[in-house]
């Protein structure tokens, strides 16, 4: 029978090696229910690839097999008693050895825990996939990040906020979705990246998803997590503050009331008599017109705390977001910044949040932009719990319509330095917790996914999926690397193909900035649904988001000699290098500086002339990006070709909705022509 969806990368073609079919014994004596997934997929994985069902024998007979255990157990401890086996240090590390010792052939896929076998063993099956030679294999994986997540934003009536790529695959219409299968597919497909938790609705709690933690619900969002244990991951719920005046008919939700306090403590309770190992709740407060501690004067960190101590009996955490600012501003008021929000309202509490909370920082200041500077937050707290969330959903870069891998994007922010203690202060030394010794940290992720057959609405949007869990694992992965990897298992080994998809992904980021807001400057979009260009679209609004474009210039002079004090954030050398003209990078200069269109960027060009030749070029590129995929036509199958080309004919018109609409606003500001006449609408 045809699948109703895609197997992504986990598609396990077959694979013409035949030496690999001596593997006819796996010898494996484990029984958890992760232990059982493991061998399942790598059954599955062998099978459909080398066509072999191997034999699994609890005892070892002398013939070639693959060894599949912890090391908790003495047979295969013993076997492999040698060095690397001492590198393993991480819980769900794991080991993947070859040894012809034993005058058989032997590969042995080993960790400390269930969990780190069945990492184990997806990455064996992706050598298979790749074609790698695993007759001498000696790997030893360990995760840098302790939490690995991806955040859903579906609601109960099966919308999903900010989901391009159709309804929820967990609810519809007010009830969880009766039949599993595709959420045992996507955990498959989230553990064999190394995903280790997830929450599954939306930030916004609205009235239904508020009772999600009631008795109503609890058994179907139990069967859910049981889903998901099986693969390693824990369940999280995003919670309504209010909870304990819209549920539990109290009058008040002040964290320092008894009734309040008392009622959470019940409630986790209640959680965990369902979900042993729920793994706790994340948390949207004073945000965005979203309930939280502020209402009754309470800080955040008396806020988080009252919940973290109702879950921390059970071993559970507390993720709140730090996406807190004032959504009401007023555009006359020039001296408030948006961009200072997050900053402003956690530093002074470092230090006080309980050891189970984990501040969830944006990758950025404002709202996963094209383009923005690293939040100043990371690195602001070393008394406090922090990790990273990005936005693997392309709300603001394309919206799974257009092409645009994210990878590079975040390994940028990864890979800054804060210089929180000194040089060599990354972002991603913050967040593995390796830098201030946190105890919770890590990266999570907005989902993409959606219902749709190809989960991702654009087929190429997966690789941002497959990119966010590879990159959550080990951060020093290179964006080509993990385009590859992720290529190879889904389109097969095809040099032209890997070539041609390879470059299209390492290019598109860049090509979606060249035609959209120029310079770090953000936003310009339609308000609302934040599709499709509208300079002023926000300018007048209460949003915060603003350019200040007018006759002479543009841009958000964020100085502290001149501005709104936000360089004043960073660490003294970040904070230098971007207070200055002569050291801000081009690509963020309008995110700091207000300068005229006469501007002179280090690239030589002046701000008008780079505005108008990178939208020309973006959309020269874009077109580049449907002609490199006509090449190859007739190497895949017929409907993920044609898919792909509708969405990149699309994003070639819109590109140039993208293009004249700028061009003409900035002409008409400015007054001032392209130096190369190409046609500019008056
Ligand atoms: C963005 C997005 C919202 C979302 C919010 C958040 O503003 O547009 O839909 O709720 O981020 O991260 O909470």
């Amino acid at each position: 029978m045809q699948a109703l969806y895609d197997s992504c990368w986990l598609r396990y073609e077959q694979n013409i090696r035949n030496d690999l079919s001596r593997w006819d014994t796996i010898v494996a004596k484990g029984t958890s229910p992760v232990f059982r997934a493991a061998l399942a997929e790598l059954k599955r994985g062998l099978f459909s690839m080398l066509g072999i069902e191997p034999e699994v024998v609890s005892e070892p007979k002398s013939t070639n097999a693959i060894w599949v255990g912890t090391l908790k157990e003495e047979w295969l401890k013993e076997r492999l008693a040698g060095e690397k086996m001492t590198q393993l240090v991480h819980s769900e590390g794991y080991m993947i050895q070859s040894d012809d010792r034993h005058s058989t052939s032997c590969i042995y896929i080993t960790a400390m825990t269930d969990q780190g076998v069945l990492y184990g063993v997806f990455h064996f099956l992706r050598l298979l996939q790749m074609k790698e030679n695993v007759d001498d294999v000696s790997i030893v994986e360990q995760p840098s990040n302790k939490l690995r997540m991806i955040n859903h934003w579906d609601n109960m009536d099966g919308s999903i906020e900010r989901g391009y790529a159709g309804p929820s695959i967990f609810f519809a219409d007010g009830q969880f979705v009766k039949q599993k299968q595709r959420i045992k597919d996507y955990a498959r497909l989230l553990a064999s990246v190394g995903i280790n938790a997830i929450s599954i609705n939306n930030v916004n709690v609205h009235k239904l998803e508020t009772r999600l933690i009631t008795e109503e619900f609890l058994p179907e969002v139990a069967q859910v997590a049981d889903i998901f244990r099986m693969y390693g991951i824990k369940l999280f719920l995003s919670i309504n503050y209010a909870s304990p005046v819209e549920i539990g008919g109290l009058s008040t939700a002040d964290p320092l009331d008894r009734d309040v306090q008392r009622w959470w403590k019940e409630t986790a309770a209640r959680i965990y008599r369902y979900i042993p190992d729920f793994g706790g709740f994340v948390v949207k407060a004073d945000s965005e017109f979203r309930p939280g501690p502020f209402t009754y004067g309470r800080s955040h960190a008396e806020g988080a705390n009252m919940l973290a101590e109702a879950l921390a009996p059970f071993g559970g955490l507390v993720v709140w977001r730090c996406f807190v600012y004032n959504c009401q501003q007023d555009w006359r008021d020039r001296t408030t910044d948006r961009a200072k929000a997050a900053y402003d309202h956690f530093k002074p509490l470092d230090g006080q949040f309980r050891e189970n909370v984990v501040l969830q920082i944006k990758n950025g200041p404002m709202d996963f932009q094209v383009r923005e500077p690293v939040s100043p937050l990371f690195g602001a707290m070393p008394k406090t719990n922090q990790m990273m969330e990005v936005q693997i959903t392309q709300e603001y870069t394309g919206q799974q319509k257009h092409l645009c891998f994210l990878i590079p994007q975040w390994k940028e922010v990864l890979d800054f330095d804060t210089y929180a203690k000194g040089k060599g202060s990354e972002v991603k030394k913050v967040i593995d917790g390796s830098l201030f010794g946190y105890q919770y940290s890590g990266m999570a992720g907005v989902s993409n996914i959606g219902n749709d057959p190809n989960w991702t609405g654009h087929t190429l949007a997966q690789a941002n999926l497959y990119g966010f869990g590879r990159l959550a694992w080990n951060p020093d992965l290179s964006a080509e690397e993990i385009a590859r990897e992720w290529i190879v298992q889904t389109f097969g080994d095809d040099p032209d193909v890997i070539a041609t998809i390879c470059w299209m992904l390492l290019a598109s980021w860049n090509i979606y900035e060249n035609y959209t807001s120029p310079l770090g400057v953000g936003w310009m979009v339609n308000p609302g649904h934040h599709y499709g260009p509208n300079v002023d679209g926000y300018e007048y609004s209460h949003w915060g988001t603003y350019h200040y474009a007018d006759r002479d210039g543009i841009g958000v002079d964020r100085t502290v000699a001149t501005g709104t004090g936000y360089t004043a954030q960073y660490f003294p050398e970040n904070a230098a290098m971007y207070e200055s003209l002569d050291t801000c990078p081009d690509e963020l200069l309008l995110f700091f500086h207000h300068v005229p269109y006469t501007h002179r960027l280090h690239s030589g060009e002046t701000v008008i002339q780079h505005i108008y030749n990178t939208h020309f070029e973006g959309v020269e590129q874009a077109e580049q990006l449907k002609k490199c995929w006509e090449q190859l036509e007739g190497k895949m199958d017929a409907k993920r070709y044609q898919d792909v080309l509708e969405r990149l004919t699309m994003q070639v018109e819109h590109a140039k909705e993208w293009r004249d609409v700028i061009n003409t606003y900035f002409y008409r500001k400015s007054g001032i022509d392209d130096q190369y006449g190409r046609k500019i609408y008056r």
